[in-house]
């Protein structure tokens, strides 16, 4: 039961690896180690205590993919992390993200068809329901136009999908991510930030760390409880059981076309302060941190309803935002070396 697993090296993409291969699957990653390392195999192979088959090669390099496939004989499905994934990167450089995250989608479902794959899961994002006008957000929740250009790629590769579907036999789901935190128990695998984090909890660890003097937060006059925005963390082994329910409902399903979206979440939001204040409360450790003004783009609030995929996927999170902020400063702790 081979899973070819694209951006597996990456932070969602490798605590994946790792279930898929807890739950009988083998899992072949690609990556092209433009933002992850290549220790990042070193320390999921350390966790599984095996080999896992393993590629350099970028997903909009069609003959290299298509190698792949051909050598790969029995794979059952894809699971397509791969893409650029910076907000503001992609403000600045939208043509990098049109360009790679697009193309490469369209080079996996050609390959796909012409080997006759027929499986695919999607990494998508909360980021396609814009600003919601109503909270907890469902899958039924109009998309709303996207705030950057990134986040319009993740509407776009989702209307590829099914366009795609419409005129060939293809099963496919588009699971759009809330906030993904922490980090491996083993504090083996984790977020590996290259440059400065724009993203709070690697920030966060950084900054205990002492490798960034001061967090800032992006305004707390925000129509919330503390005036902080509010999002929905979920925990990154949570996150990548997910995945691996995903494919076996694909694999389950007998129809020959099937599109659908899920929200995972954990279906609770917490404040930017109150992830600063439980990380300070589960770690004993003070964060220097000071209130700046908003950041450009940011919602204010957004938290996901997440009935969907634990009725339909059998799914629930275990890992509470504590215990996940935990892990995510062990393993912070890990690479900086600090006892
Ligand atoms: C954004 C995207 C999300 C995408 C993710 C990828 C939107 C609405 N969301 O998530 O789709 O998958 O980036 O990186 O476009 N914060 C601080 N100080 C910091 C960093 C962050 O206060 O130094 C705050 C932000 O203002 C925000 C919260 O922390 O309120 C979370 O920010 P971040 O981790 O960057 O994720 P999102 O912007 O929610």
């Amino acid at each position: 039961m081979k899973v070819l697993v694209t951006g597996g090296a990456g932070f969602i993409g490798s605590h994946t690896v790792v279930e898929l291969s807890n739950a009988g699957f083998e899992p072949i990653i690609v990556d092209n180690f433009a933002n992850s390392e290549k220790s990042v195999l070193e320390g999921i192979e350390k966790i599984l205590h095996k080999r896992v088959n393993s590629y350099e090669a970028d997903c909009t390099d069609s003959a290299a993919m298509d190698k792949i496939f051909s050598e790969n004989k029995g794979i059952v499905g894809v699971i397509h992390f791969a893409a650029h994934k910076s907000v503001p990167e992609s403000v600045n450089n939208p043509l990098k993200y049109y360009s790679d995250n697009i193309s490469s989608l369209c080079v996996l479902l050609r390959l796909m068809k012409k080997h006759e794959l027929n499986n695919l899961i999607f990494s998508s994002s909360c980021t396609v329901y814009g600003v919601p006008d109503i909270l907890p957000v469902t899958e039924e929740t109009p998309i709303k136009p996207a705030n950057s250009p990134y986040g319009n790629t993740k509407k776009i590769c989702e209307d590829i999908i099914k366009d795609f579907i419409q005129t060939n036999d293809f099963k496919a789901l588009a699971l759009r991510y809330f906030n993904p935190i922490g980090a491996h128990p083993s504090s083996l695998i984790g977020e590996l930030p290259i440059g400065v984090p724009t993203n709070l909890v690697p920030f966060v660890t950084q900054t205990a760390a002492g490798v960034r003097s001061q967090l800032t937060i992006f305004g707390n006059d925000y129509d919330t409880t503390d005036g902080t925005n509010i999002r929905d963390f979920i925990d990154v082994v949570d996150l990548a059981v997910a995945h691996v329910r995903a494919l076996q409902f694909l694999l389950n399903k007998s129809d020959n076309k099937l599109y659908d979206v899920f929200n995972l979440g954990t279906g609770t939001g917490a404040s930017v302060l109150e992830v600063v204040k439980t990380f300070e409360a589960a770690n004993h450790i003070q964060i220097n941190y000071k209130i700046g003004p908003r950041r450009d783009g940011d919602v204010e609030q957004i938290y996901a309803n997440v009935a969907k995929a634990n009725t339909v996927l059998g799914w629930k999170t275990e890992v509470s935002l504590e215990e996940s902020l935990r892990k995510a400063w062990n393993w912070e702790k890990r690479i900086r070396q600090i006892v």
